[in-house]
């Protein structure tokens, strides 16, 4: 049995992946330690509540103490770092937990996993370490990183301060670095749940600047296999880029959602752009692919549809959301 610290399982990717995991394996024991922050949700893990192999613990990854009696409690001998403050926007209102979360959260995770010996560390990284692309080029592991807000820059921080470790101790590090995911369970403000939500309620979807900024978007699942690829056969001081090339600009994904929803295109409101917005993303991901034989499993098409279906059939999930913390978030990032 492998025992798994795994953090942040109560977010959008890190509860898929606990979901999807414990249904693919069972020499698995998971635990998860979330601070259940305004983006964590239990209601996400409902099909592994009951599962004998999973345990959640509500708890901080900054707090020292407590992952030091969860790694001896527990006996863990791995750790997927999914915890973290991840919203651009949010870090632009205000950085500091950024920095606390990501950076000292990150740093208090890699002491403990020293101490305890763990046989692997992954940590989960983003491609915005790398900065804006131009017109042409993909980003590759060997680009150099050049973090542009304050939450890449904090990811930055905390991928550097994991391979350091690798470097300095030998802890067994990888890192992986993905695009841009959709998926079920996706907080509302994110670009695509925030279009379906704000498209089903016939609001106003507002677009940063001239909505011409390209993402590469990954359909969650194929993004947690890749980490459980990673995780299971990565080399240890290596970063593993993961991406499924699959380039848009904002506005044609925003137009894909109206029509798929059959509402009209004057909902569309350009609006102030995101300071230091980045202009594009774009993953090169044969690294992954060649020596560890991952490739992206779902189409955009297929996951796209299956993604916007998910959040008209699961209204009860987000309406709860919406009309709490997430209101007057939306109001003061909006001016609304
Ligand atoms: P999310 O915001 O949906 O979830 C983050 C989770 O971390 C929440 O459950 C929250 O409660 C928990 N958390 C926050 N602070 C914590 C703390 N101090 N201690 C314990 N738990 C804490 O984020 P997500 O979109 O699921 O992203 C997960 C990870 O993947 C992040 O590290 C993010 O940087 C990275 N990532 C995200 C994307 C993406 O497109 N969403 C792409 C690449 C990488
Ligand atoms: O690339 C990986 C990163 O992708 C992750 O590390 C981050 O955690 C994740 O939040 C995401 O960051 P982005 O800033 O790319 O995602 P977001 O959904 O916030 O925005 C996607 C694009 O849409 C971006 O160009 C900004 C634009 N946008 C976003 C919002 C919320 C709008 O035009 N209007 C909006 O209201």
């Amino acid at each position: 049995m492998k025992n798994i610290l795994v953090t942040g399982g109560a977010g959008f990717i890190g509860s898929n992946f606990i979901n999807h995991i414990l249904e693919e394996r069972d020499d698995y024991f998971i635990i998860n330690l979330d601070k259940l922050t305004y983006a964590g949700n239990l209601e996400n893990l409902k099909p592994s509540e009951k599962n004998k192999n999973y345990t959640f613990v509500n708890g901080d990854i900054c707090n020292s103490e407590l992952v030091n009696y969860l790694f001896e409690k527990h006996k863990i001998k791995y750790v997927i770092n999914f915890a973290a403050e991840s919203h651009v926007d949010r870090s632009i209102l205000g950085s500091e937990i950024f920095y606390r979360t990501n950076v000292v959260g990150t740093s208090v995770l890699l002491d403990t996993a020293r101490k305890f010996e763990v046989e692997k560390f992954l940590q989960v990284s983003t491609d915005e370490v790398y900065g804006s692309l131009g017109k042409e080029g993909l980003f590759t592991e060997n680009n150099s990183l050049s973090p542009n807000s304050p939450y890449s820059s904090s990811k930055a921080a905390a991928d550097l301060a994991a391979l350091s470790f690798h470097h300095t101790y030998g802890l067994p590090v990888v890192v992986t670095r993905c695009s841009n995911n959709y998926g079920p369970f996706q907080f509302p403000e994110k670009l695509i749940p925030l279009m379906i939500i704000n498209s089903l309620n016939d609001k106003k979807l507002p677009v940063y600047g001239d909505g011409m900024n390209v993402r590469d978007w990954i359909y969650v699942i194929d993004h947690n296999i890749a980490i459980n690829t990673v995780f299971e056969k990565g080399r240890v001081g290596e970063v593993y880029n993961i991406g499924a090339s699959n380039e848009m600009p904002n506005i044609e994904i925003i137009k894909l959602v109206l029509k798929h929803l059959e509402k009209p295109e004057d909902l569309i409101q350009f609006v102030k752009d995101r300071p230091g917005h980045d202009r594009r993303y774009a993953i090169d991901s044969s690294k992954i692919q060649s020596e560890l034989g991952w490739k992206p499993e779902f189409s955009f098409e297929e996951a796209i549809n299956k993604t916007i279906d998910w959040y008209v059939r699961n209204k009860d999930w987000w309406s709860k959301i919406i009309s709490g913390e997430y209101l007057k978030y939306y109001e003061k990032q909006y001016k609304m």
